[in-house]
């Protein structure tokens, strides 16, 4: 789980109905805890046939409610006091019975009644056999669901319990612990566009060969998954790298220094707020060869020139959008740092030490703007991303203050 920290800790009612994937629930409670999250545990009989009360009970520390009837709530009212006071209801795994008694408002047991009696968000991730998944009335019902502003995680495809193949497994705990983080943070950039780069750029030197810089891509691509938890639409420009790519996020793939600079040029106007966290090559052959340079045995010398500074040329439009940098720095972290921000026009500036940062999964990262400059200790990078993606939503909403309506 990457996700440390909310703003406010959030309360989760956690719905399990009957599913072999009931199983994956257990963890799911489990890296919500750790992850700060308050966790209630609700379940239907079915649920129970395949997960014990007593595991959910330990691991959230709290009663796990399974009776519309129970006397132990002080107004007998479980169906309504067990949702208030939830930030959401998320049901994992929901089994195409419970999607079809919610698609069509039925409340005959604790959990679907606690649905239908919200005053939270629902989130519901199906579990199924591949044959039910596609069946034209679970179809319809999830339809359903979705225009009534259930959000719907999953499924996977995969190998099934029954030994089947194909659409209906429950996303995996791990996955959906992401998930549920994401679906709490603060919509800070809702309805801005982002256009990011990340990774490194190759510059060819011959079919075979180039030089690059040591960039492993995850800053960006943290940056990428925050900006689109917060709400924005995200257009990401990546060199080469071997990471996976949000589902939500717009994809342009580019290899060297020019490819990016031409990709920027050709969604620049689009963008609201640029974020530059691509390790350009500062300089690239000044020839190239189509073929394999065949070895000699003795020295060679190769000639680079600069490539254009792409975040610079943003920066420098008659309009740009605000423009974030970042730069890794092996010494005089300040200085550096705050002169780049300077001599490239930036509203932000991200500095860490290269050394730290460099392929790591955390990094300590150092602001400078215009009001001056703040640390954000060492943290997970899609922490940090979540940090820099709010502190960007302030200094943004400042320079371009929202036209009160009337
Ligand atoms: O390499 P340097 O430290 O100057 O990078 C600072 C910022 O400028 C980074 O955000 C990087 O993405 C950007 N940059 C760029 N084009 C270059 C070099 C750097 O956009 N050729």
């Amino acid at each position: 789980m990457t996700g440390t920290s909310l703003p406010n800790a959030k309360r989760l009612l956690l719905g399990l109905t009957g599913g072999v994937a009931a199983y994956k629930a257990a963890e799911l409670a489990r890296l919500l805890i750790r992850s700060g999250i308050d966790v209630q545990v609700v379940m239907t009989a079915s649920a129970s046939r395949f997960v014990g009360t007593a595991t959910l009970q330990a691991l959230t520390g709290k009663p796990v409610f399974t009776d519309l009837w129970d006397t132990s709530i002080t107004n007998s009212m479980a169906h309504i006091d067990l949702s208030r006071d939830m930030d959401a209801i998320l049901v994992a795994p929901a089994s195409a019975d419970f999607i079809a008694k919610l698609a069509n408002g039925l409340a005959d047991d604790l959990l679907s009644t606690l649905c239908l009696a919200r005053d939270c968000p629902l989130l519901i991730v199906p579990a199924m056999n591949r044959q039910m998944w596609e069946n034209p009335a679970t179809q319809r019902n999830l339809i359903t669901l979705g225009r009534d502003g259930v959000t719907i995680l999953g499924p996977a495809s995969g190998v099934q319990a029954c030994g089947e193949t194909g659409m209906g497994r429950m996303l995996e705990a791990h996955d959906l612990a992401e998930a549920i983080h994401a679906f709490f943070q603060p919509k800070a950039l809702r309805g801005k566009r982002l256009l990011i780069t990340a990774g490194p750029t190759y510059e060819a030197i011959d079919a075979v060969r180039g030089i690059t810089n040591s960039s492993s891509g995850k800053m960006g691509y943290a940056v990428v998954r925050a900006a689109l938890e917060a709400g924005a639409e995200v257009t990401l420009i990546s060199g080469p790298v071997c990471l996976d790519v949000p589902a939500t996020a717009r994809l342009v793939n580019v290899v060297s220094a020019r490819d990016m600079l031409a990709a920027v040029k050709s969604e620049i106007s689009r963008a609201d707020i640029f974020v530059s966290v691509a390790a350009v090559a500062d300089y690239r052959p000044v020839r190239t060869s189509k073929q394999k340079t065949k070895k000699t045995g003795g020295s060679i010398v190769l000639e680079f020139i600069p490539n254009p500074d792409i975040l610079a040329y943003v920066a420098n439009l008659p309009n740009p959008p605000f423009c974030v940098g970042f730069a890794a720095e092996t010494e005089n972290l300040e200085r550096n740092a705050e002169a780049k921000r300077r001599k490239k026009k930036l509203s932000l500036l991200a500095a860490n030490l290269a050394q730290d940062a460099i392929g790591s999964d955390e990094s300590a990262l150092t602001l400078f703007d215009n009001e001056g400059k703040s640390h954000l200790p060492n943290a997970p990078k899609i922490e940090q991303a979540r940090r820099l993606i709010k502190h960007i939503a302030s200094l943004y909403e400042k320079q371009n203050p929202a036209i009160p309506q009337c």
